[in-house]
């Protein structure tokens, strides 16, 4: 079960002196490129889900097979979600297994940027979800020229990302020094002078958007310098384009699968070759052993409904509890159910799916408060009996 805490994995790079690579998931070529990649170089590997990207693929249906590679996978993986735009988003995409999130309002004016992160972190923490903030911007756009997306990069300074860091409780923070998303305009000119006062004046991580067309020395010095996460998009798709249009002249007959044949190599080799640079090849092992695994857990309720109530009734009463229990942070999915069993002690039941153990406290601790889900629920439920389970 090689899912691990994204904040674990990313100190370990960051105290080890290497980079984790995140890398976008624009398909299931991509994944499978991906993972092969992590696999052959025996290297953690962050699975980066970009919201801008959600228009190419329905996020809902793409991420059981982004969970199911994560587990299946005989390396560490973290799966993040990347520059979503709202905290309703956020929520979304723990809800669908994303274990780090990154809203990003680096757009926004510093105490605005501020408040909207504070907001995230206190909902991805109760749930024990990492969390990277950006200082700073980088502009530009995954996937596209940065010639077409003319914003201005405005720098990260050191003293506002100490402010910022404190007062949000950022895991990991993205900081803006010269590199833009998407292919560049020309050579970047990285501001390493200010990535190292930066990085003496936090003791979080550090993380660089916008990895693509930097060069090998470039990556070594960044990483030198605090960089502990790379996030790396753009060439992956070049490296596919490019493998789909050789199988265009080669005149692959127009068969859908076989142009797109080369396309999980290609990613994997593009891959492969960061991983190697960044450093994070050959420490699967290790970051296995060190961090937290990442671990779901349930809360099970089998009961009885008073004796006067009809089924229609007991069936209103249940879909309420679930509707509430639904909009909880960190609740992945609710099952109810009745017994089968004619001698049955209780007739129903109730799972209820967290995202982890921390969630599924939180849960108790706002049941406590507020009498959530819902009192009506609990008024009319008879004998009962709950459970607490963590996957193991
Ligand atoms: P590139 O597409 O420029 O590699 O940037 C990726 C990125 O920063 C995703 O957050």
């Amino acid at each position: 079960m090689p899912l691990v805490h994204l904040s674990d994995m990313i100190n370990h790079a960051y105290r080890h002196h290497y980079a984790v690579g995140a890398f976008g998931v624009a398909n299931l070529q991509f994944l499978e490129g991906i993972m092969q990649a992590a696999e052959s170089c025996r290297s953690p590997v962050v699975l980066n889900l970009i919201e801008s990207h959600f228009e190419g693929y329905n996020f809902d249906i793409l991420m059981p097979a982004v969970t199911a590679a994560a587990r299946q996978a005989t390396v560490p993986v973290a799966i993040n979600f990347d520059h979503g735009t709202s905290l309703a988003a956020a929520e979304r995409a723990i809800r669908a297994g994303c274990n780090g999130v990154m809203v990003d309002t680096s757009a926004l004016r510093f105490s605005e940027n501020l408040w909207q992160t504070r907001d995230i972190v206190t909902m991805a923490h109760a749930c024990g979800v990492t969390v990277e903030g950006e200082l700073g911007y980088v502009p530009g756009v995954e996937g596209d020229n940065a010639k077409n997306h003319p914003g201005e990069l405005a720098y990260t300074s050191a003293a506002e990302a100490v402010g910022y860091v404190e007062r949000t409780g950022v895991d990991c923070l993205a900081v803006s020094i010269g590199t833009v998303h998407g292919r560049m305009k020309g050579a970047p000119k990285l501001d390493y002078a200010r990535l190292a006062k930066i990085k003496d004046a936090l003791t979080v991580p550090l993380a660089i958007h916008g990895g693509s067309g930097l060069s090998p020395d470039q990556f070594r010095k960044l990483i030198a310098n605090g960089v502990a996460k790379i996030n790396y998009s753009t060439a992956l798709a070049d490296a596919a384009n490019r493998s789909i249009r050789e199988n265009i002249t080669a005149d692959r007959k127009g068969v859908h699968n076989s142009l797109l044949a080369g396309v999980r190599g290609a990613v994997r080799g593009e891959a492969e070759s960061c991983l190697r640079i960044w450093g994070c090849g050959g420490r699967a092992a290790e970051v296995l052993a060190q961090c937290r695994p990442w671990q779901e857990a349930q809360h099970l309720v089998l009961y009885n409904v008073q004796s006067a109530l009809s089924e229609s009734e007991a069936a209103a009463i249940m879909r309420e509890a679930k509707i509430s229990l639904e909009a909880t942070p960190g609740v992945r999915n609710i099952h109810t159910g009745q017994t089968i069993q004619a001698d049955g002690k209780y007739r129903f039941s109730l799972l209820v799916n967290f995202v982890s153990q921390s969630a599924l406290l939180a849960y108790h601790n706002q049941s406590a408060q507020l009498g959530f889900p819902n009192k009506a629920f609990w008024s009319l439920v008879d004998e009962h009996v709950t459970l607490d389970i963590r996957e193991s």
